[in-house]
């Protein structure tokens, strides 16, 4: 349908060729394959644990589960971002408080407004490195040290970030990672959190898997015949076929985070001194892995007649996020309501995200950007 889509998959036959034998192999649960992919994508981000788990979304569950987040606990978090942050906050009967963002150049959660929200219910920050952006984790760290919180990076946008020279998803207590199929890599649907704490570690695989002592990989080695339960668990297992395409496109990931950047900086380049139009994220903190390219209209831009305009010309866009805190579900029962968060309002109202994915041709790029100087000089 579309000419040029938001994003593509960078999938080819290795994937094929992986899931191929995995099939023949004849185990199909977390075994062998699970394995190798939480030993492959430690040792990549630098981090002493990796745990796949079903989705991001099961991944920052489980990890606010091993924080013993209960009733009365509060997490920080952003509102401009997937439902599924503050969602796996009230999971655990913990209310997420919703921190602004920096700045129009700066999307990321503010640890100014982190330090005016904190409290004594607090019991964590969850923070979202938007597009891969690295948020200014100095500052966040600095604050969660002085208020004894734990931090979760949510890295759902960022693997292959770095922030310092350091891995994002290492830097704060947990990381948790989206393989969803739209991510910079991809396995259908699959998460991985990571830590480089040995406590919570244990916690989490043994929740990954219902509390249980024993896996079925474990029975089917004789290791074992039977097993306890010593947590209250879930069902939030990955399995081998899409562990064994985790492990090709981690191996594809630097050399697409490379083509992404080349991207963006073409982009930036067609976008400079254009009239209508801001490029967020022009001084970051440290690498970013270019997720998404967002843009942020200028007030008297139309927003939905410029989504429309490029719609019409077969190119998909999308909008990176209509705010948390002003979702029905969120107002009716956290008393949300416009006007709370200034920024993440202004921006939720005027940002569009265009088109990005590693196999995305320099021609398109132009295209996209063709169009879109067209449109802006048409309506000036
Ligand atoms: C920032 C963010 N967090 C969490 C998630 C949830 O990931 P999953 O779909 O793997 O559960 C997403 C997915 O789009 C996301 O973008």
């Amino acid at each position: 349908m579309w000419k040029i889509p938001l994003f593509d998959i960078g999938f080819n036959e290795k994937e094929a060729v992986a899931v191929q034998k995995v099939l023949s192999s004849g185990w199909l649960t977390m075994g062998d394959q699970t394995e190798m992919f939480e030993r492959k994508f430690a040792d990549f981000i630098d981090v002493k644990h990796a745990i796949a788990v079903s989705n991001c979304t099961a991944a920052l569950h489980l990890a606010n589960l091993s924080l013993n987040l209960g009733e009365n606990d509060e997490v920080i978090c952003p509102s401009l971002s997937f439902v599924a942050g503050s969602n796996s906050i009230i999971y655990t009967g913990a209310k997420p408080v919703f921190a602004d963002i920096t700045d129009l150049n700066d999307f990321n959660i503010s640890p100014e407004d982190i330090e005016r929200k904190i409290g004594a219910r607090t019991k964590a920050i969850q923070v979202v490195h938007y597009a891969g952006n690295p948020c200014n984790m100095d500052h966040i760290m600095e604050i969660a040290n002085k208020h004894g919180v734990y931090v979760i990076e949510d890295c759902a946008h960022a693997p292959g970030s770095k922030y310092n020279g350091q891995y994002c998803g290492t830097i704060g207590d947990i990381g948790c990672f989206s393989f969803f199929s739209n991510k910079n890599m991809a396995t259908a649907e699959g998460g991985m959190i990571t830590t480089n704490n040995d406590d919570l570690a244990k916690r989490i695989k043994l929740m990954r898997s219902h509390g249980m002592t024993s896996m079925t990989l474990d029975r089917h080695k004789g290791h074992a015949f039977s097993y306890d339960v010593v947590e209250l668990g879930y069902n939030y297992r990955m399995d081998e076929i899409r562990s064994s395409i985790g492990i090709v496109q981690l191996g594809k990931l630097k050399d697409g985070n490379i083509r992404r950047c080349e991207i963006d900086q073409i982009y930036r380049e067609r976008f400079v001194d254009i009239y209508g139009i801001k490029v967020p994220f022009d001084t970051k903190y440290g690498v970013s892995s270019h997720h998404i390219f967002p843009i942020l209209l200028d007030n008297d831009v139309n927003r939905q007649e410029f989504m429309e305009y490029l719609k019409d010309n077969g190119i998909q866009t999308s909008i990176h996020y209509p705010p948390i805190h002003l979702f029905d579900y969120y107002r009716r029962n956290l008393g949300y309501d416009e006007g709370m968060l200034s920024i993440t309002e202004e921006v939720a109202k005027r940002e569009v995200t265009l088109p990005l994915y590693q196999s995305m041709a320099d021609k398109d790029v132009h295209r996209v950007s063709d169009v879109i100087v067209e449109y802006l000089k048409e309506t000036k």
